[in-house]
């Protein structure tokens, strides 16, 4: 295992395990658990949630030594290297601001980090001011299927690239009555629910990343739903700096959902499901030897083309998500979401909704200094 290598190679006074705690322990929780129990030299030592049931029962289950109903109390007790927050996005301002001013100054943050642009623009400058490293949790972008995609991009297979398309849609029939107690954050108008920074956040993220340029202007239709008042359908485009278009699509109107094609002059390549390309929940990890796959094709004429499968070894993104997390806290690693992406994440997803409401086209106007930090990383990767 690449950490065990590491670990020796960088010895002992490294190799004190991490200590993490996780605010959050609802749904998500229990995969990021897993995770870090099979992350060599991290573990879980804390966690919290305002449900005391729930984080009992998460401590049973991990480990931990202490279960917290309040995470205030919980970083200013836990003497944590780190923190995961899994709690609504709409939470996440505070409590990131919370663990800077507490001294926890590695933070891995559930998508999406914020859902207000002006938010993720402070944590950017918080987290540059107390030097913090802080990745926003795109499980998805770990998977290897990403990394061969952007190799495949690069290898110059597809010709100079026109356009991505990203769609995550999951259909929703709305049956809980507005005071049904099982009813989430995503149904929940207070709560920012809905599809922008639920779902179409992955497309903004996957479209930025393979278009990787600065998004310049937007337009988008948006609809609302009529009984939670939360944004269920958002069809976007995004026009690139450098000439691609981004084409996102995110409904609660329309069944299960979740493709990333990138097209360019002479192929295109689809990845069938970019949040679970190895289809394997409820299973949930991947078999020695499992493999997915990557469909490239490649035509000549309307009624020529030929399709080939570039197999990916199966894996758990959140497992690979946790040791990059794990090595970036060490200083072994670069994160696999720099901060920066996060707020163009956010800025681009802000101005699909004010296009969708005021029916214009608007600018992606991410602040320079964030955008100066991210042309080095768009350089860097090209
Ligand atoms: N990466 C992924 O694949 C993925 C999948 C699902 C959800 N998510 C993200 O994870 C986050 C949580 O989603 P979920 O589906 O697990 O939601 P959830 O409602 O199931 O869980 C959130 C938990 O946070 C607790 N909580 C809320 N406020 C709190 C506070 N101030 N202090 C302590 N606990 C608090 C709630 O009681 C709840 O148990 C969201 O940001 C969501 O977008 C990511």
């Amino acid at each position: 295992m690449r950490e065990q290598q590491e670990l020796q190679e960088t010895g002992p006074a490294q190799t004190r395990p991490i200590r993490l705690g996780i605010v959050g322990c609802g749904w998500i929780s229990s995969w990021h658990g897993r995770a870090v129990e099979r992350v060599l030299g991290a573990e879980l030592v804390a966690c919290c949630d305002v449900n005391q049931d729930a984080a009992r029962s998460f401590a049973d289950r991990f480990g931990c030594e202490e279960s917290y109903t309040d995470y205030r109390q919980m970083i200013a007790e836990a003497n944590l290297d780190g923190i995961i927050l899994a709690t609504w996005p709409t939470d996440h301002f505070e409590q990131i601001n919370a663990c800077l001013e507490a001294g926890v100054l590695n933070i891995l943050c559930e998508k999406s980090i914020t859902a207000d642009a002006a938010e993720v623009y402070e944590i950017w400058k918080a987290a540059r001011a107390a030097n913090a490293l802080i990745v926003e949790g795109f499980a998805y972008r770990s998977h290897p299927s990403i990394a061969l995609l952007e190799e495949i991009i690069a290898s110059g297979e597809l010709g100079k690239i026109d356009s991505v398309s990203a769609t995550f849609d999951h259909f929703d029939a709305e049956g809980l009555s507005l005071d049904d107690p099982n009813r989430n954050w995503r149904s929940r108008k207070d709560l920012r629910g809905g599809v922008p920074f639920d779902h179409l956040c992955y497309c903004v993220n996957a479209s930025n990343r393979m278009a990787n340029a600065a998004p310049i202007t937007v337009m988008a239709v948006a609809k609302e739903s009529a009984k939670y008042g939360t944004i269920n359908r958002v069809y976007g485009v995004i026009d690139y700096e450098n000439g691609v278009v981004g084409m996102v699509q995110s409904s609660k109107g329309s069944n299960i959902s979740n493709e990333l094609k990138v097209n360019g002059a002479s192929g295109s390549a689809l990845i069938p499901s970019m949040v679970a390309p190895d289809r394997i929940p409820p299973r949930e990890y991947a078999e020695p030897g499992e493999t997915t796959e990557i469909q490239v094709k490649h035509g000549t004429d309307l009624f020529q083309w030929e399709t080939k499968a570039v197999r990916v070894p199966a894996a758990d993104s959140y497992l690979l998500q946790m040791e990059n997390f794990a090595a970036a806290i060490r200083g072994w690693r670069e994160p696999m979401i720099p901060l920066a992406e996060s707020v163009y994440n956010v800025y681009t997803i802000e101005a699909l909704l004010t296009s969708a409401e005021t029916q214009t086209v608007v600018s992606v106007d991410v602040p320079a200094e964030v955008r100066d930090e991210m042309l080095e990383v768009f350089q860097k990767r090209a």
